[in-house]
C-alpha cells in the first residue's frame, strides 16, 4: 500500500504552533512572509534570530499532537510511505515517523547552517539560541570567543567568520536538492494507493503538482484542512475538520482497508 502524505503548518496547529497565514503567525507585528526572507537577514539579522529563537523555545515546549501520531501510525503500516512536511519544526518526528520516511522540505529550524560555507550543526536540547560560545563540530564541543556584542545574538561560523542563520528555505530560496530528489525518487517510484494534504494553504506550486503527481493513476486525493485551498478542487474528497479530528479516523480507516 504506497502512501504519500504532505502536511503543512495546520497540522502542528494544535500542538500550539502559530501557523504562518493565521491570525497568530505575526510576531510582534511583523509578518512572517517578510522575516523569513534572505532581505530581512541582511538588514536586521539580530531580528530575524530572535524571531527563531523563540520560534525554537515554543517548538522545544509543545508536545506533538493526534495529528502527528495518526501519521506516524500509517507509517507504520505502509509497506512503502514518504512524508513530506513543509513544517521546520520536529514534532513529526517526536511522533515517531523515522527520517528515512520524511522530507522536510523547508528545512529543519533546529539546525544552525553558515550563510557561506558548508559548515552546520543540528541542537535540539535547551542551550541558549544559538549556542554562543562554543558549538558542536564533528561530536566534539569547541570553544568559540565572541569577537563582539553581536556575536553573542547573531553566531558566526567558526571556520569562515560569516553569519550563521537558521537552516531553513526562505522565500525565493532553491529547495535542497538532495530532499527534491528524495521526492521525485518516491514519485518516480509509481502511484499511491492514497494521498493525504493535511493542513496546508498549498500556496506552493510543487505542493499541489507533487498531490497530484502521486494521486495520477486513480488514487485518492484527501484534503483534511477547515478551510479551501488551491488543492481543494483536485481532491477525491475534502475533510473540512481540524487535523487532530480528522487523521486519526482516516487513518484507522486506510489501514483497515490494508
Ligand atoms: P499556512 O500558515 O499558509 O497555512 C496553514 C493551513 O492550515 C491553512 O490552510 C489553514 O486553513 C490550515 N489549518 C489551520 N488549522 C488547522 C488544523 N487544526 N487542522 C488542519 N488544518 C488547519 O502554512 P503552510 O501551508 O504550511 O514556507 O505554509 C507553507 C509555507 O509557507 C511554510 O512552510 C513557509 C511559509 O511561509 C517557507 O518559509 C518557505
Amino acid at each position: 500500500m504506497p502512501l504519500f502524505v504532505l502536511t503543512g503548518a495546520g497540522v502542528s496547529a494544535e500542538s500550539g504552533i502559530p501557523t504562518f497565514r493565521g491570525r497568530d503567525g505575526y510576531w510582534r507585528n511583523l509578518d512572517p512572509a517578510k522575516l523569513a526572507t534572505p532581505e530581512a537577514f541582511s538588514s536586521d539579522p539580530k531580528l530575524v534570530w530572535e524571531w527563531y529563537r523563540e520560534r525554537r523555545q515554543g517548538i522545544r515546549n509543545a508536545q506533538p499532537n493526534a495529528a502527528h501520531g495518526a501519521i506516524a501510525k500509517l507509517a507504520t503500516h505502509a509497506d512503502e510511505f514518504l512524508l513530506v512536511t513543509q513544517n521546520v519544526d520536529d514534532l513529526h518526528a517526536r511522533a515517531g515517523i523515522p527520517a528515512q520516511k520524511m522530507v522536510q522540505i523547508h528545512g529543519d529550524i533546529f539546525v544552525t547552517r553558515c550563510s557561506r560555507c558548508e559548515f552546520s550543526y543540528a541542537d535540539r536540547g535547551g542551550l541558549p539560541e544559538p549556542p554562543r560560545d562554543r558549538v558542536l563540530q564533528s561530536g566534539r564541543l569547541r570553544s568559540i570567543a565572541p569577537t563582539s556584542d553581536s556575536d553573542v545574538d547573531v553566531p558566526r561560523c567558526p571556520n569562515c567568520d560569516e553569519l550563521m542563520r537558521p537552516g531553513v528555505v526562505w522565500f525565493g530560496e532553491q529547495l535542497s536538492r538532495n530532499e527534491l530528489e528524495r521526492v521525485e525518487d518516491f514519485l518516480d517510484g509509481g502511484a499511491c494507493d492514497a494521498v493525504i494534504v493535511a493542513g496546508t494553504t498549498a500556496t506552493f506550486g510543487y505542493i499541489i503538482d507533487w498531490a497530484l503527481r502521486a494521486s495520477r493513476d486513480g488514487a485518492e486525493l484527501i484534503e483534511v484542512n477547515p478551510e479551501e485551498t488551491p488543492l481543494s478542487r483536485f481532491a477525491t474528497r475534502l475533510v473540512r475538520e481540524p487535523a487532530a479530528i480528522a487523521l486519526p479516523r482516516i487513518v484507522d480507516e486506510l489501514i483497515a482497508l490494508g
